[in-house]
């Protein structure tokens, strides 16, 4: 039985004080207090005051991306080891926009996937096609090549403690969401990838959707049989849309 898990990923919005108001209106909502298992990933700087805020209210804390090294000159750069000191236990890995905007390719996902999970994060692997690729029929071999570079360089048993987040890059901040049966599509593919390498690994992995999930469209997504909670985006911030949206996720 696999806990749905439902991620506000809050992207580069916010200030301090909103960032503040949010996550108390989610405390207060108990967003956190259902079924599924709740995660918010704000920006970096606001971690910190996010997860003094959030605690004891079983609202968890995930960060949107990681540094693949280890410490040093790095300048910009965030490690793993001081996401873990500031209270994360998730973190986004791959996201299309690092991906697209930022020229993260596979590898460095993969190296960003690993040194996450050194430091007992967990990472959520963000793995989606583009509108062009959907489109050309490319859908299958772009999603399975994103999870076979991990598979190869992290091994199939670092997906027992890793989240897997389908995202296809035309549904991000679009309004326009897969429907429950192409999430569904994807994410059996997804598993049966990794199943390829363990069936029980793969029977236990979490994956989540993304890609302008809403009240109103979450409960339909989340009744599909391998589509375990969501990572939501826009939605994410407002507290009592995100709510519903978690309420949606739990038993
Ligand atoms: P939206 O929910 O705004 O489409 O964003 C999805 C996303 O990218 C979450 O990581």
């Amino acid at each position: 039985m696999r806990r749905a898990l439902v991620a506000g990923n809050w992207k580069m919005h916010g200030s301090l004080a909103e960032s503040g108001r949010l996550v108390d209106e989610l405390v207060a909502l108990r967003a956190g207090a259902g079924g599924a298992e709740v995660i918010v990933c704000p920006p970096f700087v606001y971690l910190s005051e996010i997860a003094r805020r959030a605690g004891g209210a079983a609202i968890g804390l995930g960060a949107q991306d990681v540094c693949a090294e280890e410490s040093g000159a790095h300048t910009g750069e965030v490690s793993a080891a001081m996401l873990a000191d500031v209270g994360c236990s998730y973190v986004i890995v791959g996201h299309s926009e690092r991906r697209s905007l930022y020229g993260e390719d596979d590898a460095l996902v993969a190296r960003k996937f690993v040194a996450a999970q050194r430091h007992g994060l967990v990472p959520i692997l963000c793995v989606g096609e583009s509108l062009a690729e959907r489109e050309s029929g490319a859908m299958p071999a772009v999603v399975t090549r994103q999870v076979d570079v991990v598979l190869q360089v992290a091994g199939v048993a670092a997906f027992a403690g890793a989240v897997v987040a389908y995202e296809p890059v035309w549904a991000i901040g679009t309004g326009r969401t897969a429907s429950a049966g192409q999430a569904q599509e994807v994410h059996a593919l997804i598993r049966g990838r990794i199943a390829a390498s363990d069936a029980t690994i793969a029977a236990s992995l979490r994956i989540l959707y993304g890609g302008s999930v809403k009240a109103a469209n979450a409960a339909e997504l989340f009744a599909m049989p391998d589509v375990d909670g969501g990572l939501v985006g826009g939605a994410s911030l407002q507290a009592g849309e995100f709510a519903t949206i978690c309420a949606a996720a739990g038993p």
